[in-house]
């Protein structure tokens, strides 16, 4: 039996990063589905799409996102940085609300986490996606940690931004992504919660990687 590792949790919780390094400390898989939120997000809004529209379905017709390596392909193109800024968030965060939009990404979150070890992380992983993941974590911090942490990552990386609109930015988020009527972010009630406020990388991932242990004991 595979040993499915569902982390979700909001923006800036540190999901990205402990999800990758639990899949690299135990050497399986790692998907991160907001990538591909901002993927489907941008590419409607580069298309003009209605986000008020009762159907979308023509405009995923012609998108086709693969994912190889851990790395995503939108129609046989590699996905680079595009999606990382913070409009591609706001855009992620808005389409991501569309019923067409959930059920085109939520099929192909499903097959690419049948049958396979792997740490897959998002907003619906343990209540959606893989319901019945071996090991189901939600990650959790205020919105001033997690707003200083996305500061410190968009200055590293050369954005030039201002730390109160990325708080703003944040709630903004937390609001449309938990109070959507489809799969809003909420914690599946057999995950294990962790607030991350005060925890280094490495204390989150090692407590991770202590309950992979236990309930997948006889893969790791
Ligand atoms: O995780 P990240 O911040 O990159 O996600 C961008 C947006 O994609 C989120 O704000 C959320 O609206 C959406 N998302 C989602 N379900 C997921 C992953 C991301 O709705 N499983």
């Amino acid at each position: 039996m595979a040993c499915r590792i569902a982390i979700d949790g909001p923006a800036g919780s540190g999901k990205t990063t402990v999800a990758r390094l639990v899949a690299q400390r135990l050497g399986i898989s790692y998907l991160d589905t907001g990538a591909m939120y901002r993927i489907v997000g941008l590419h409607l809004s580069r298309k003009g799409a209605n986000v008020k529209s009762s159907s979308l379905k023509d405009y995923l017709k012609d998108l086709r996102i693969e994912y190889t390596d851990g790395n995503f392909y939108v129609n046989g193109t590699p996905v680079g940085e595009e999606i990382r800024t913070p409009e591609a968030g706001m855009y992620a965060s808005l389409y991501a609300a569309h019923p067409d939009v959930r059920e085109f990404l939520t099929r192909i979150q499903k097959e690419i986490c049948k049958e396979r070890n792997i740490v897959a992380e998002g907003r619906d992983i343990g209540t959606v996606v893989i319901p019945d993941a071996e090991v189901k974590i939600f990650l959790v911090a205020s919105p001033e940690v997690r707003a200083k942490r996305r500061y410190f990552e968009l200055i590293a990386k050369g954005y030039k931004v201002q730390y109160e609109d990325v708080l703003r930015e944040i709630i903004e988020r937390d609001q449309n992504d938990s109070k959507r009527d489809i799969a809003p972010l909420s914690k599946a009630v057999d995950a294990v919660e962790i607030d991350t406020s005060d925890l280094s990388i490495e204390e989150v991932v090692d407590m991770i990687i202590k309950l992979v242990r236990e309930r997948c004991w006889e893969k790791f």
